[in-house]
């Protein structure tokens, strides 16, 4: 119990260096929000949206999952998308998944997780939608980094495929919508896909 203590002198240590750099910095930035980037990203904890893009606090707006997962009956992840996309008018949507993913591992390991493996049956129909180029993938863990890959791949498209980015382009509204993968190796991002508008 004592060393949880130090999270709130950590974080008064923080609030103090900010405001030493800014003094209207938190002031400032209470009073609205105005992200460009939108992040559904991975729940790991080695996958942090704003220190992975380098932005602080006020710009990425952010959702996150095990194993970055979109599914359209899902009313969390679709109010975050709505709120992102209608009010806030981000420009940029990213779906981020990472190589060594925990979740999209736990999908295909063949063991029994627990109610997890409800959430993680949308991992495995993406493996079915992708079965014959993953089951010629000899090593186990390069099937499971391109499963990574193909996930974001397939989140990314059930993003576009919503009704709240579909009606976005439709009204000729700019937004874009990418899939990127993340590597714990190196902390470099990769784009997979990306997507403009409705005709692409
Ligand atoms: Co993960």
């Amino acid at each position: 119990m004592g060393d949880f203590k130090r999270i709130f002198e950590r974080n008064r240590l923080w609030a103090e260096k900010i405001k030493e750099i800014n003094p209207e910095y938190f002031s400032e930035l209470s009073k609205q929000q105005t992200p460009e980037f939108f992040w559904i990203g991975c729940s790991d904890s080695r996958v942090p949206a704003n220190q992975i893009l380098d932005l602080p606090p006020g710009e990425v707006f952010v959702h996150r999952n095990i194993a970055n997962v979109v599914v359209p009956s899902d009313l969390n992840c679709l109010s975050v998308l709505q709120y992102a996309v209608e009010v806030l008018e981000v420009k940029h949507i990213l779906v981020c998944g990472h190589y060594g993913c925990g979740g999209v591992l736990a999908s295909i390991d063949g063991e029994d997780h627990g109610l997890i493996d409800n959430w993680l049956q949308h991992i495995r129909y993406v493996y079915r939608l992708h079965k014959d180029e993953l089951d010629a993938i000899e090593d186990t863990s390069a099937r499971a980094d391109r499963l990574c890959e193909l996930n974001v791949i397939e989140q990314t498209r059930n993003i576009c495929n919503t009704t709240i980015v579909k009606n976005r382009w439709k009204a000729g509204k700019e937004i874009a919508v990418h899939g990127v993968v993340y590597s714990l190796k190196n902390g470099i991002l990769n784009e997979m896909i990306s997507q403009k508008s409705l005709t692409e």
